[in-house]
């Protein structure tokens, strides 16, 4: 049945046959939750009206996307974008990011080409637009959904203001190895926060009604496993089990959808030799078989083209005809859809019926958008980083800064938060004052101007009691050339600014500032410009040039030292762990970069952020994260089934390292304490009948968290489980609930945490999400290596 479902069908003729499949197999199976907006009959009536009346032309115009001015792909040169919006040969439009450049386009389309279908515009939209908000793995280190949900909104309205309705956002890929430079557009490593996190990204931009004038279209990617790339190297094949891709990396997908998400973009991998943008069973089966998806997928760049280089077809003809029959419908970039399709359809190779399907898919979401009624935008003012955005940047970014280490200094206490004491402060690194390092990989239209750095926010508290050195290049001379060598649009040599640092001489200015203080803070990290996100792949994770000898230098003037990571992606900081006092793990924290570190640092906001991905000893241990699967040789724990005889070699370990993260998943420190009791389970013993009947809750994990110390404090509560007997086995732990809980002094909570088909069920040998009898080991705490424990029996 399995080689059936992977042989070119139609797309129609499959989705027909899987929809019948899934209504015969719906017992254990949860029910798709389609938009229902798209599903609207309203909606739908007027597409087909529409449908009627067009040529093959304007349909395939209509799954296409271009964008004015990068014109790839074969045959893709010097495309004419007036003429293409005049004949509705463009779709969707995309990179524009202003409202008069989308108007131009608008009006040709509406008042030109002859069935007045608007155009789409869509725009990478990451993490927030004009104001730029921290990246998302920060936000997802919030372990706060409501967080994400926020950025997603100040993204949408003022996207909406430039005339952009659809955001090429949320990314969703999951995200476990930290050498694949866009582990910083995801929430990490985990598809439970991922899938809340994603959930919160399409209530923000959709608001549950497209139609609304400040709502965006959301574009979930890259469908799918794009974040498993294979050694981290980006845009590489991707590998692995179906119930590992169902499990782990399809799980946000299905949240996203089931959450509305209106458009999905294929990724450029391959998923176990299938290309994503030609891949019935993701795209098809899957996606609109079993989710009940009905808005259209788009490409990611170029990605019908370089099928071509995937080699699953002799010519462009072939490739693109494979990628429409599968469900991918909109051609972003490589031209082959509008010069490919149209000969296919007219000799018969191609149902005209799979156009249709695809452009249904498009002119859905326009319909659902308003754009029919209200295509162009009012051209207003021009952005203003006012003090109301300014603060909500603010707030947030504090929300998403972990506090990694805090240990007591002698003479000092704990350095952290620092207090008048601190009389002198010296500022060290070459992130300290670096406006746009501060937003981020992805900030296409964040403005460095409105970036505050550490160094500016530091000088607005302390004066001149602030002493501040670069320190070092951010990059070695060498990293510079290599960077020359892959550098990219709008970076090519000439513009790459990279001089050769002295290094040497600046470590010693430094030192010396060091000297003069109480204390250092050091601002250490990579480029984000540069190194991270799309082809930022790294086989190294330490600090780039000098900043390690930096390092090292500031803190044997014996000076206590703070160290700022200013990263989105986990770096190897083994040696600054063993060596430096106070680390906080900062990210890429946006416009308001300065003001929201040193909130944190002066404990104007206390720290509550938690790690969304493990922290490495070695890049050697990637990919790392805290779900494992179990071994028949553990490292450590219950060893008594081994027959030992004193030898302990031959385990699952590492020769010279050991196995577990320098700080792992879920971890994070305040400057208050919470303590947690005993956790209670409501009921000890569930019939597995009982799990299976529904996905309502079926019992509950109850907990009292503390506030222990003397400041107030939100404290991340987490719940972990494992399944102990299962027909596939289960990971060593996997969250399956979390909640922020706002604590004063002394004050306790309860947090209840209910369990049901949801949390408890994993994918057995059939594929199929079920729930067996079992005993479920449940942990609760304040990060992955949580203690406090109890457990939940499945019976027959
Ligand atoms: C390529 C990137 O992979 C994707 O994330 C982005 O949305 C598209 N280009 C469009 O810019």
């Amino acid at each position: 049945m399995k080689n059936l479902l992977f042989r070119p069908f139609h797309a129609s003729l499959l989705f027909l046959f899987i929809a019948a499949l899934a209504g015969l197999s719906a017992t254990a199976q949860p029910k798709p939750v389609p938009n229902p907006q798209l599903a609207s009959k309203e909606v739908n009536a007027r597409v087909e009206a529409l449908l009627k009346q067009m040529t093959l032309e304007e349909k395939i115009g209509q799954l296409a996307a271009f964008s004015p001015g990068f014109a790839t792909g074969p045959g893709a040169t010097n495309q004419h974008y007036d003429e293409l919006a005049a004949k509705g040969g463009s779709g969707i439009m995309l990179n524009l990011n202003n409202a008069s450049a989308i108007n131009h386009y608008q009006h040709i389309a509406m008042e030109k080409s002859r069935l007045k279908i608007p155009i789409l515009f869509g725009l990478d939209v990451i993490h927030g637009h004009r104001t730029t908000f921290p990246v998302p793995l920060a936000l997802a280190a919030s372990f706060d959904p409501a967080t994400a949900e926020l950025v997603a909104r100040f993204g949408a309205v003022e996207a909406r203001a430039d005339g952009i309705a659809q955001v090429f956002s949320p990314m969703v890929d999951i995200s476990r190895d930290p050498r694949w430079g866009r582990i910083i557009e995801s929430a990490g490593e985990d598809p439970y926060l991922g899938s809340a996190m994603a959930r919160a990204w399409i209530k923000g931009y959709q608001q549950d009604d497209l139609s609304k004038p400040d709502s965006v279209l959301a574009c979930v990617k890259h469908y799918a496993a794009y974040g498993a790339a294979i050694a981290g190297r980006d845009y590489n094949a991707t590998d692995m089990s179906e119930i590992t891709l169902r499990q782990v990396y399809l799980e946000p997908y299905r949240a996203a959808v089931e959450a509305g998400a209106g458009s999905v973009m294929s990724s450029f991998n391959s998923i176990n030799g299938v290309p994503a943008s030609a891949n019935p069973f993701t795209l098809t089966q899957v996606l609109r078989g079993e989710w009940g998806f009905a808005g259209p997928v788009v490409s990611d760049w170029d990605a019908v083209g370089e099928l071509l280089a995937h080699s699953i077809g002799p010519d462009g003809a072939t490739v693109a005809r494979k990628a429409l029959e599968a469900g991918m419908d909109v051609d972003m970039a490589s031209n082959l859809y509008p010069t490919v399709i149209a000969p296919q359809v007219r000799s018969g190779k191609i149902p005209e019926a799979v156009v249709d399907e695809a452009v249904r898919r498009v002119l859905r979401v326009k319909f659902a958008l308003g754009l029919f009624e209200h295509p162009y935008t009012v051209e207003g003012p021009a952005y203003d980083a006012t003090p109301e955005r300014r603060a909500a940047a603010r707030k947030v970014a504090a929300e998403t800064i972990v506090l990694l280490k805090n240990d007591p200094v002698e003479g000092v206490g704990a350095l952290l938060p620092l207090t008048a004491k601190a009389k002198k402060v010296a500022l060290i690194g070459p992130l300290a004052d670096a406006p746009a390092e501060m937003l981020g990989a992805w900030a296409v239209t964040g403005d460095p101007k409105f970036a505050v750095t550490l160094r500016t926010a530091l000088a607005e508290r302390l004066g001149d009691r602030l002493l501040y050195a670069e320190g070092c290049g951010l990059l070695s001379g060498e990293e510079g050339n290599l960077l020359k060598r892959v550098s990219f649009i709008g970076r090519d040599a000439a513009d790459a600014h990279l001089p050769v640092p002295d290094d040497a001489k600046t470590i010693a200015e430094a030192v010396e500032t060091a000297k003069q203080t109480d204390v250092a803070i050091l601002a250490l990290g990579e480029s984000a410009t540069w190194m991270e996100g799309e082809a930022g792949s790294r086989t190294t994770l330490g600090f780039t040039g000098a900043q390690e000898q930096l390092l090292e230098a500031v803190v044997a003037t014996g000076k206590p030292v703070v160290l700022v990571i200013l990263a989105a992606r986990p770096l190897e900081i083994k040696w600054a762990a063993a060596h430096v006092p106070a680390i906080v793990e900062a990210w890429s924290p946006g416009v308001e970069a300065g003001h929201a570190v040193t909130d944190i640092l002066f404990g104007d906001v206390n720290p509550s952020a938690k790690l969304p991905v493990s922290l490495p000893r070695a890049v050697g241990q990637e990919p790392l994260y805290y779900a494992q699967l179990p071994t028949g040789r553990p490292a450590s724990g219950d060893l008594s089934h081994m027959p030992r005889n004193g030898d302990e070699r031959f385990m699952s370990r590492y020769m010279d390292e050991d196995n577990t993260a320098l700080f792992p998943f879920g971890w994070g420190l305040s400057y208050t304490r919470f303590s947690y009791s005993q956790p209670a389970i409501s009921r000890a013993e569930v019939p597995v009948r009982e799990v299976l009947a529904s996905r309502r809750p079926v019992a509950a994990v109850g907990v009292d968290v503390k506030n222990t110390g003397s400041v107030a404090g939100t404290e991340v509560v987490q719940l972990y489980i494992r399944n102990t007997a299962a027909s596939v086995e289960q990971p060593v732990r996997e969250l399956k609930g979390f909640a922020r809980v706002a604590l004063a002094p002394g004050e306790t909570k309860h947090v209840d945490f209910p369990l049901g088909f949801d949390e408890l069920n994993f994918y057995n040998v059939e594929v199929k999400r079920t729930v067996e009898p079992t005993t479920y080991k449940i942990w609760v705490g304040g990060s992955s290596l949580a203690t406090a424990e109890t457990a939940l029996k499945i019976v027959e």
